[in-house]
């Protein structure tokens, strides 16, 4: 019987991924929580006639803890968001508090959740909720999702307009792995489900490399100071949850990219490192999700010289925004 919950649930990702998932017949309960107008979107999300019942709580009278009472499934998408001329890391400096203190509460009311982090900056958030779990003894790397499926879902768009065919782009497959943010965002373009044309030139797979890896500022920039991605973000986030709750379900054979802690798959994450040629904690791979979390990562296996290079340009910017991470909770200033 999962119960959903979403922690950040009446922002702009927050609110259409709670209809999503109301619109889940998958969900049982879901669980609305934010720092403002929760009980407004709960009210209006359980007139919906599906299964899921819907409750929305505010902080005070222990809001967040009744949210996550029960919580199977807890996505975060709390936080502020960019505005043009901004990186992802600007972020940290707000995002990295609040998401300290939702996983907080998640690690005491809800730690067998799987937790699904959306929040940026990602390769940084998800460093924050692996420290507090394990501050709190209750971290197993098997639950602990950052949700890169954005730039997936991106790479199938992308890809289905180079093809000149979008009705393919639902069918089209592309792993992205590394991080979720520029340079460390790396399409595997040579792994496509379908091959780019054979006249596509080195410059224009470049230009595609680059608006994959580029395209959140795509959306910061239409938006002009209104925020980034939201609406395809509340699908990638739904698309990657309906993933998981499949997988607790009992479905076999779900493989997806996912932003994961090497040690979900101890020989996995080892072979992994050795491919990339570092020790990282965390990286975003094809993993499979089974009843109980990660059940394998993935390798890479054999990809081209120029994505070599590209992985070689994430791995620095990786080793950073993991550091800070984990430094900000493990090292406080
Ligand atoms: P938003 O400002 O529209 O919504 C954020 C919500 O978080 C707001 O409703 C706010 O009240 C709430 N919030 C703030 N502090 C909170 C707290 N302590 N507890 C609970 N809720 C709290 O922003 P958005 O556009 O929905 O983006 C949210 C985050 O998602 C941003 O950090 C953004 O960068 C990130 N994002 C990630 C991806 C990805 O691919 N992983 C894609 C798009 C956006
Ligand atoms: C995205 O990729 O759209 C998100 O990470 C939001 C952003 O800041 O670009």
């Amino acid at each position: 019987m999962p119960k959903a919950v979403v922690l950040g649930a009446a922002g702009g990702i927050g609110q259409p991924l709670a209809l999503l998932l109301k619109s889940n017949p998958l969900v049982t309960e879901l669980g609305l929580y934010d720092i403002v107008n929760t009980p407004g979107v709960a009210a209006d999300l359980s007139h919906i006639s599906t299964p899921a019942k819907v409750e929305g709580y505010l902080p005070p009278n222990d809001g967040l803890k009744k949210t996550l009472t029960g919580a199977d499934i807890v996505v975060i998408p709390a936080g502020v968001p960019r505005k043009p001329g901004m990186t992802r890391d600007d972020l940290f400096k707000i995002n990295a508090g609040i998401v300290r203190d939702l996983a907080t509460g998640i690690a005491t009311t809800a730690p067998k959740a799987f937790v699904l982090v959306i929040s940026n900056p990602v390769n940084s958030t998800v460093p924050i909720v692996a420290e507090v779990f394990k501050k709190h003894g209750v971290f197993d790397p098997k639950k602990l999702f950052g949700v890169t499926t954005l730039d997936v879902v991106r790479a199938s768009t992308f890809v289905a307009e180079v093809l000149g065919d979008l009705s393919k782009a639902p069918e089209i497959t592309v792993p992205v792995v590394g991080g979720h943010s520029g340079v460390t965002i790396v399409p595997l373009l040579s792994k496509a489900s379908h091959p780019l044309p054979s006249s596509f030139s080195s410059d224009e797979r470049d230009k595609l490399v680059n608006r994959i890896q580029f395209g959140g500022d795509e959306v910061v920039k239409a938006k002009d100071g209104a925020g980034s991605a939201t609406l395809s973000m509340a699908y990638a986030g739904a698309e990657f949850a309906t993933k998981v709750l499949r997988a607790v379900a009992g479905e076999k054979g779900i493989v997806t990219p996912s932003y994961v802690h090497l040690t979900a798959d101890p020989a996995g994450g080892d072979a992994l490192k050795k491919e990339i040629g570092a020790d990282l904690e965390f990286f975003s791979s094809n993993v499979e999700i089974g009843p109980e979390g990660v059940s394998k990562i993935h390798p890479l296996g054999k990809i081209t010289e120029h994505e070599q290079t590209l992985i070689k340009a994430a791995v620095p910017e990786l080793v950073g925004n993991i550091e800070k991470g984990v430094n900000f909770i493990k090292a406080p200033k």
